[in-house]
């Protein structure tokens, strides 16, 4: 997509019914090659800890990507060097949007004076971020709902 028609701007408390619609239809669509049917409605479950949402929109850096006014993705930036949340809408995959987000808390997280981002990234974003240059300290095995979930532990010097 043309890196022009991809606006960004800081997230709101009334987005937040979009951003989790968007959360469970991206992980329901595009990481079922990657985690089982009951690993996915573990991760997916988490929209109901409201109190997180919230504080992750209004505590963090939060940016939203929009496509003709529709939010196709988000990106979050906590206490200015981890990336909690990156999220793009599963018709707008491979497009560029991801790539925007990252580069904006990038330069937010240098602005602030951060030396380095971490992240815990799931099988299915880990060659996003291999891509912009992190590496994997470790694989990590969590255990949610009594439900075993792996991701990376990920890092980049900045
Ligand atoms: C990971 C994710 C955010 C990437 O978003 P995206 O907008 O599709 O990524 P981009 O189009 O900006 O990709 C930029 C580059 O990263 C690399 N990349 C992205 N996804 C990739 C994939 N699945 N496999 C290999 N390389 C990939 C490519 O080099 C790509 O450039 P190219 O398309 O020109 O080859 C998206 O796939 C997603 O939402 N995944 C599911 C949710 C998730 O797991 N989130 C992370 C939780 S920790």
């Amino acid at each position: 997509m043309n890196n022009s028609k991809i606006a960004t701007r800081l997230a709101k408390i009334s987005d937040l019914p979009e951003i989790q619609t968007m959360f469970v239809d991206t992980i329901t669509a595009i990481c079922k090659d990657d985690y089982s049917p009951e690993q996915i409605m573990v991760w997916t479950s988490s929209i109901k800890n409201t109190q997180r949402w919230t504080d992750i929109i209004t505590l963090q850096y939060f940016l939203i990507a929009e496509v003709d006014g529709n939010i196709v993705g988000y990106i979050s930036l906590y206490d200015n060097d981890y990336i909690d949340l990156l999220y793009v809408h599963k018709d707008y995959q491979r497009q560029g949007i991801a790539d925007k987000l990252y580069c904006e808390i990038e330069k937010e997280a240098i602005k602030k004076g951060g030396t380095v981002l971490q992240s815990d990234v799931s099988k299915t974003a880990r060659p996003f971020f291999e891509k912009k240059g992190f590496i994997v300290l470790k694989e990590q095995t969590n255990i949610r709902q009594g439900v075993e979930i792996i991701n990376y532990k990920m890092t980049k010097q900045l």
